[in-house]
């Protein structure tokens, strides 16, 4: 990602019933999280576009009152198998936690998709932000920063079981009777302060070499984990001060890896609300926002603050909370715009059934453009986790009037430039880990 070829990066975020609370309400919308050809139709429209990924997240609890894409929904890495088997050429990242998970299963799951789809699997590394998750595991909800230190090790011992093979390890040749080449595999033996896991990986080294991993925590560990494992963060960010200000702090922590800054994409989550002339989107808006069931949005609320509001006044401010053991960054994030726009309680849980805390945006077209060209240009993002409000009609006005402007002025491709996700994003398949250690050892040696 030279800067003389630096483009917008595009993801589709995508949440089957759409991103804003009442998307599913809205005339003519498809939903359903587990509405495999509705699915199916979208990713095959954000491929026709040319985006990099589709993005599936995902969470390890439900009750009615959640978002309506939360409520029910496909388990990630089964549906983008089945995604895989419908395109080509599109990037699949799927969400899996550290905290309520096993490092060599996951190893092996994103090894299979990344087999499966011939090089375009990602693993978003989630610490999996609610206490609640623990009571479907039968055990306790480790504290934040504790989260982050098993996330270390885990991504660690993925990593290592990813490199358990060498490329080239199975000659498979009949002649001489060689399937797998025992010279070329390097058993891992991993015994840390959280995980023992000996290895080796049953899977042979996957097309990418290792699947593409990305960070989505913006907090003070969520940036130090980035730095060292991201290749691409999710964040939010609502104005393009905060989103300059995140970038500049993460990409200055490479360095410390000896990573360059373009090793790393930064793709802030924006939500488009689309029509004719920028009265026409916010008009479309405000009609969703009418249709917030507030109810619906108190929980919603409560989540991304990690303190339940439930019982507070909806037309008061925003108490002061304590620090959030759940999601830090957003919880700051909410907090620093409830206290600069002056917004009463209910006003934020409206902001937070709209996008989450996101960035939205009203506007035609060309102003959708402009603003993504700003955050682009201003070094803000590297690209865009793009949050249609409503399907698909939210991201048909995206793909057929955004895209061929962003296209226009050299932005964003017009085609892709190879079969696999590290080539839309211009990474280098990584080297085998233990191949190079084991190079070092043989040149000290000689
Ligand atoms: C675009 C985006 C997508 C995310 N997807 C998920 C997800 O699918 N599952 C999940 O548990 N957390 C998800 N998160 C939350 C983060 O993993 C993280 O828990 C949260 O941002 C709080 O981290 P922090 O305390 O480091 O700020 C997502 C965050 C962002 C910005």
């Amino acid at each position: 990602m030279a800067e003389t070829t630096r483009r917008i990066h595009l993801g589709l975020f995508l949440h089957g019933a759409g991103h804003h609370v009442a998307g599913w309400r809205y005339p003519g919308a498809e939903y359903g999280g587990e509405n495999l050809p509705h699915l199916l139709r979208l990713v095959a429209s954000a491929e026709r576009a040319k985006f990099d990924m589709v993005f599936l997240a995902d969470g390890l609890t439900t009750d009615a009152d959640t978002h309506p894409s939360m409520v029910s929904r496909l388990e990630p890495l089964s549906a983008l198998s089945a995604f895989a088997m419908s395109t080509s050429r599109i990037g699949l990242a799927a969400t899996a936690s550290t905290t309520y998970g096993e490092p060599f299963h996951t190893a092996r799951v994103f090894a299979t998709l990344d087999h499966l789809s011939q090089g375009r699997a990602a693993w978003n590394a989630v610490t999996t932000s609610y206490a609640r998750s623990a009571a479907n595991f039968g055990t306790a909800h480790p504290p934040h920063s504790e989260r982050y230190a098993i996330a270390e090790e885990f991504i660690d011992v993925v990593k290592g079981l990813w490199d358990s093979w060498d490329d080239g390890a199975f000659p498979k040749d009949q002649a001489s009777g060689v399937y797998a080449d025992s010279s070329k595999l390097h058993v891992l033996d991993h015994k840390g302060k959280y995980f023992s896991v000996k290895g080796p990986l049953n899977s042979s080294r996957t097309p990418q070499g290792h699947p593409i991993i990305i960070q989505s925590g913006s907090s003070d560990p969520g940036q130090a984990l980035a730095a060292r494992t991201g290749e691409v963060v999710f964040t939010a960010q609502q104005t393009l001060e905060s989103a300059q200000e995140f970038y500049r702090s993460l990409k200055g922590r490479l360095a410390a890896f000896g990573r360059r800054p373009e090793s790393l994409a930064i793709m802030p989550g924006f939500l488009p609300v689309i029509g004719g002339t920028e009265q026409e989107a916010r008009d479309k808006l405000a009609t969703l926002d009418a249709w917030t069931d507030r109810s619906k949005a108190v929980p919603v609320l409560s989540d991304r603050l990690g303190h339940d509001i439930s019982g507070y006044d909806l037309d008061g401010p925003l108490p002061d909370l304590p620090v959030s053991q759940q999601l830090q960054s957003r919880a700051k994030l909410l907090t620093e715009v409830a206290r600069r726009d002056n917004l009463t309680l209910g006003q934020l849980a409206q902001l937070v059934a709209t996008g989450r805390g996101h960035h939205v945006m009203c506007g035609a077209p060309e102003q959708i453009a402009d603003r993504m060209e700003a955050w682009f240009r201003g070094y803000g993002a590297d690209g865009f986790n793009v949050m249609p409000p409503y399907f698909p009609g939210g991201l048909d006005d995206f793909v057929t009037g955004v895209v061929p402007i962003l296209q226009k002025r050299g932005l964003y491709r017009t085609d892709y430039d190879g079969p696999t996700l590290r080539d839309h994003f211009g990474f280098p398949r990584p080297p085998n880990q233990h191949r190079v250690a084991a190079s070092r050892r043989e040149s000290a040696r000689a």
